[in-house]
């Protein structure tokens, strides 16, 4: 069993559920808010239920900050956008393995950018799916919400079937691999998706819908996580600064 140094736990910010008048503010406030990374939410209306933004609106944000965007494209056809996402200053691409043209290829060119390059797989769909790609993934993005819509409840099933093994999908040769955990991700959920594996906590809501201050909720959560790891690298044998790859369980 290979193991792998996750450093410590960040969180992503998404700006889906801020003020959509005036998102340079919201980046803005995520990012005095401690935020690690920006989260931006792309809609195509066919493969989600929702419409949100495009490439040109993420180039318009990328003055705002030095951050990195993850870009996480519930797009039907990424091939025919992606450089415009590599070229508006993405610093990852996560596509859908469950879209239906090829997603091997649109991996291969983000990564031929210079750029992350990740699959997100909806909640019923099994991990086993990104077997092809391993060693393309520089981000698996387990949803643990159907993907569409900001506020929803976390699938503690999902998380607790899918975050342990997350990081076996992971390209070996990937300096900044990382499982992100998009979805439900709040003050409720943090300890139990920071021992369960995540490494990136993709957070929308609980940082704009809630009448707390984001620094004090961003703290908070990553908090949690980090003590919901701490408490599995307790139970588990080892080194305690490592996570197991390819652990079962949690
Ligand atoms: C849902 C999006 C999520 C969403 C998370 O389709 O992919 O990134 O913004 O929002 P919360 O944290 O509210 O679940
Ligand atoms: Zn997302």
């Amino acid at each position: 069993m290979a193991a792998r140094d996750a450093g410590p736990i960040r969180l992503a910010a998404s700006i889906l559920d801020s003020n959509l008048a005036n998102l340079a503010q919201a980046v803005r406030r995520c990012v005095r808010a401690g935020a690690d990374r920006i989260h931006l939410d792309v809609m195509d209306g066919h493969f989600v239920p929702n419409l949100t933004f495009g490439p040109r609106t993420i180039r318009a944000l990328r003055s705002v900050t030095d951050l990195p965007f993850d870009a996480h494209l519930m797009i039907a056809n990424p091939a025919r956008f992606v450089d415009e996402f590599v070229a508006a200053g993405c610093d990852s691409i996560t596509i859908h393995v469950e879209i239906e043209e090829p997603v091997g290829p649109v991996l291969e060119r983000i990564r031929a950018a210079g750029r992350l390059a990740g699959l997100a797989v909806k909640p019923r769909t099994p991990l086993a799916a990104l077997e092809p790609y391993r060693h393309l993934l520089d981000v698996v993005m387990v949803m643990t919400v159907e993907p569409g819509f900001g506020g929803q409840q976390l699938m503690r099933a999902v998380a607790r079937e899918k975050l342990p093994v997350a990081a076996r999908y992971l390209a070996a040769d990937s300096a900044e691999g990382a499982v992100h955990v998009d979805g439900g991700v709040n003050r409720e959920t943090a300890e139990l998706v920071g021992r369960l594996g995540a490494e990136v906590l993709v957070v929308g809501s609980a940082l704009f819908q809630r009448s707390r201050a984001m620094a004090e909720e961003i703290a908070r959560i990553k908090a949690l996580a980090e003590q919901g790891r701490a408490t599995a690298r307790a139970a588990a044998p080892g080194s305690p600064k490592t996570v197991l790859v390819g652990a079962e369980g949690g």
